[in-house]
């Protein structure tokens, strides 16, 4: 698109936050202890200052805080999950006309593979059709692509590396509905 097209702003925080609900569990319903899970969780938009230390130990290990931080940031959404008071889960969406690209996205080690990861991706993807966004994409580890095909993302282009890592692109069209 051309550089003079606009960009959609991504839309205000919510200061009620939003509970995981139905929706958000769609696609685990295979599973009933996840969703019983899930239903104790809270998924929220959080400050960018708050996602750091997450992804620092979970994407960065060993690296400093610095490493963890994106020059965009501030113009970044930033999702937390929440288990009671603790912040268990990260995910940040960056804005690029009709395009949202997901980066960042960490569950804590010990709460892994209790469709938290699944319920995030969800409610963000929920969000952006709210808001009117057409896609999401991202470049996904390869050992967490089922998570994102779980949630109805596809694959796009070749398989590559970055820091010794393979990677796929992946993407949801949001007008799309999610698998059941
Ligand atoms: C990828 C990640 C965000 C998924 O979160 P999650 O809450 O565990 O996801 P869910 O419970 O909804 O789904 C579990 C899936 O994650 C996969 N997974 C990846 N690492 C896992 C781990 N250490 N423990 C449990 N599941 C893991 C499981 O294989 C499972 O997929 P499968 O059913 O196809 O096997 C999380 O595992 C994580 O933070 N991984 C390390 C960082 C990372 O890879 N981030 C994504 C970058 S693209």
């Amino acid at each position: 698109m051309a550089a003079s097209a606009p960009r959609l702003k991504p839309p205000p925080l919510d200061p009620k936050g939003s509970t995981i609900n139905k929706e958000a569990a769609r696609g685990t319903l295979a599973r009933p202890l996840f969703v019983v899970e899930l239903v104790l969780a809270l998924i929220r938009q959080i400050e960018a200052v708050e996602t750091h230390d997450l992804r620092a130990r979970v994407l960065r290990p060993g690296q400093p805080i610095d490493a963890a931080r994106i020059a965009s940031d501030a113009e970044a959404l930033h999702f937390g999950a929440f288990d009671g008071e603790r912040l268990v889960g990260v995910a940040s969406l960056f804005f690029n006309e009709e395009d949202c690209r997901l980066r960042k996205f960490a569950i804590e080690v010990d709460q892994r593979g209790k469709g938290l990861g699944a319920a995030m991706l969800t409610h963000m993807a929920d969000h952006l059709r709210q808001s009117g966004h057409k896609r999401l994409w991202c470049d996904a580890r390869i050992e967490a692509l089922g998570v994102y095909r779980r949630a109805g993302f596809t694959p796009f282009g070749p398989r590559f590396t970055k820091n010794d890592r393979p990677y796929q692109k992946m993407e949801l069209l949001l007008g799309a509905n999610i698998p059941g």
